[in-house]
């Protein structure tokens, strides 16, 4: 999600106006999501580079995380969403983290859409701390550095338990990943727009799935190899 900044200077207003209207639009993004039956949906709202911004930015955008959190959790319950939040938590304030909690117990047992909110979150760090846990297992000797593998790794990241996503969004005009979910993008979709984020709507949302649509997923495999699949299984990657 990112414009918020730039949305609200755009009107003369304050950052964190356009701050509010991201979270208002996220509210709107997540219910689509739940209507039209997309089934994880994970968005970067802090990354750990974030904590570089003037300390009021980064007090206000605490403050309407709690808020956001403890006005919305009933309804996301309601909604049957679960949500979690992925990323380096200690970092918050006590109440921060006690609303995160809050929300994660009440949402638990939730199926319809897995909602998970990367807050001072960051691919790098990910990574690291899986491959801590590793090491952890190499030195305690139940682990032999040689029988290590990439799924052991993965089953050792924040979203282990989520299919790897199919599409990016990045919303603002850059095109970079910056430090968001590396291992899990390896073979996503990315998909870039100059829309900002409180002006990212359902209409702009229909575009990036569209995108998406028509691209044709090889995962290293030529063409003709894909064709040949998808028509022997009947299915239709990439064009459903
Ligand atoms: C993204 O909007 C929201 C957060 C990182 C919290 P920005 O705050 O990065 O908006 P711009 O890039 O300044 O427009
Ligand atoms: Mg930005």
């Amino acid at each position: 999600m990112d414009g918020n900044g730039r949305w609200a200077k755009q009107r003369r207003q304050p950052r964190i106006a356009g701050h509010r209207a991201g979270v208002e639009n996220v509210r709107a993004m997540v219910r689509h999501c739940v209507e039209t039956g997309i089934e994880c949906l994970t968005i970067f709202a802090f990354s750990s580079e974030n904590w570089r911004r003037p300390p009021t930015e980064v007090r206000l955008l605490m403050d309407l995380f709690i808020r956001a959190l403890r006005g919305e959790m009933r309804r996301l319950h309601d909604n049957g969403v679960r949500l979690r939040v992925i990323g380096e938590r200690t970092a918050f304030s006590a109440k921060l983290q006690d609303a995160i909690l809050d929300a994660e117990h009440l949402t638990r047992d939730n199926t319809r859409l897995q909602l998970t909110i990367a807050a001072n979150y960051g691919g790098q760090w990910d990574l690291t701390e899986a491959a801590r846990q590793l090491a952890m297992a190499v030195a305690a000797g139940r682990l032999q550095p040689a029988d290590i593998t990439s799924e052991m790794l993965a089953q050792h990241l924040c979203l282990a338990d989520l299919p790897e996503p199919d599409l990016f969004i990045r919303s603002g005009g850059e095109r970079r990943v910056s430090n968001y979910l590396l291992w899990q993008l390896a073979y996503t979709e990315l998909y870039f727009t100059d829309c900002l984020w409180p002006d990212f709507d359902v209409p702009e949302f229909t575009r990036a799935l569209e995108s998406y649509a028509g691209r044709q997923r090889r995962f290293g495999m030529t063409g003709d190899q894909v064709e040949r699949a998808t028509s022997a299984s009947g299915l239709h990657l990439g064009n459903a």
